[in-house]
Order: C-alpha cells, then structure tokens, then sequence
C-alpha cells in the first residue's frame, strides 16, 4: 500500500474514519476543514493513494507557553526577557483502527517532526508541544522521546 502525506482537502474520504476516540474523529470529520479556513490549525492527512481513505492525520498551530512552563534544566540556558516561548502545537494525532499498531502512527509522527523541524528554519519555534488525550497517548510520545511538562498536562519535544 502506498501513502501519501498532505494538507486536508474536500476529495479526502473523512466520513469512516474512526481511530477509537470520538473527539478527534469528530474534529477530523466536522472541524478540521474549518479551521484550516480560518487559519486556526493546518491538518495533515495520511491517505492511501489508491482510494483517498484517510488512514491518519495530525494537526499543527503556531503556539507560546510561559517561560516557568519549561524545564528548569532548559530554562536556565534562556534569557529571562521572554516571558513567553515560541512553540508549534501538535494539536490532535490520530490512526485509524484498522491501521493501529502497524508503524503508521510511528511514520506519521516523523512525518509531523520533519515538518516542524522545517518550518522552524523560518518561523522561530524552541518545541514541539503535544495535548495527549489520555494516559496511552502519554505513554506513546513518551517512548519518541517527549517530556511530561511539570506544570501541565502537556508533553514537549526538543
Ligand atoms: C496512539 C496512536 C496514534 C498510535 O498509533 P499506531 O499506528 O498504533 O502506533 P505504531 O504502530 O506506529 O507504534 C509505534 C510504536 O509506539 C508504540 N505504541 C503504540 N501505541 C502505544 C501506546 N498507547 N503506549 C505506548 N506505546 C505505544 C508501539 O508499540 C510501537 O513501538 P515499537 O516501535 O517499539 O514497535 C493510535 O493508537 C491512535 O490513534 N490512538 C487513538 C488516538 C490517540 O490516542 N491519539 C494520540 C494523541 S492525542
């Protein structure tokens, strides 16, 4: 099967997408297209090339979180004067069941990464900020390498 990775369109089958979280099928099927219009969050689609099906998406924003909310470690190399840190937000992460527990959500994470790494080059962002809806999704970042932050229920990759 082959995918392929792109901003979400009107000929991308969202209507049976469903990864087992009714929030974020929701999101994909009745929000998503919205608030790329409204310039709020860009979602990415993974499709299978052959039929449009969504197999995954994700969706990035521009975000800051306060100076305290980093890390001490990291935050004594900071200077003080920003009281707010440029961030990008992954803001919802989904597979669909049918493709859960394949590497998809594995290819899909590094697909997101590259793009923030990317996109950084030219419009400043210190991390990658995710909002995990559960303890699995913790526990799945986790093992990329992302941070619980200790004032949030939020995690952060460097
Ligand atoms: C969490 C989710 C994205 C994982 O996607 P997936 O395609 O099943 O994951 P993969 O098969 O690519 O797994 C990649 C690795 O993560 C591990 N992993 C997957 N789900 C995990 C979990 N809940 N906790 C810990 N590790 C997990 C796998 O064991 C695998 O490890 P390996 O590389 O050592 O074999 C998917 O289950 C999902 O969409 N769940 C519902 C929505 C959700 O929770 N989204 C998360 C962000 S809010």
């Amino acid at each position: 099967m082959k995918y392929i990775s792109k901003i979400i369109d009107s000929n991308d089958n969202k209507s049976s997408f469903n990864c087992g979280q009714i929030q974020l099928d929701n999101y994909l099927k009745f929000q998503s297209s919205q608030d790329f219009k409204r310039k709020l969050s860009v979602c990415f689609v993974l499709n299978n090339e052959e039929n449009n099906q969504i197999v995954g998406y994700y969706t990035l924003s521009n975000y800051s979180i306060p100076l305290d909310f980093i890390p001490i470690e990291l935050k004594n190399k900071l200077p003080n004067s920003y009281n707010q840190i440029p961030v990008t937000l992954l803001g919802r992460f989904a597979i669909d069941k049918s493709h859960q527990n394949k590497g998809i959500g594995k290819l899909l994470l590094i697909d997101a990464l590259k793009r923030c790494y990317f996109t950084a080059m030219t419009i400043a962002s210190f991390a990658i900020i995710v909002d995990p809806i559960d303890e699995n999704a913790i526990e799945f970042y986790k093992k990329f390498g992302f941070i619980l932050l200790p004032m949030q229920e939020k995690c952060f990759y460097l």
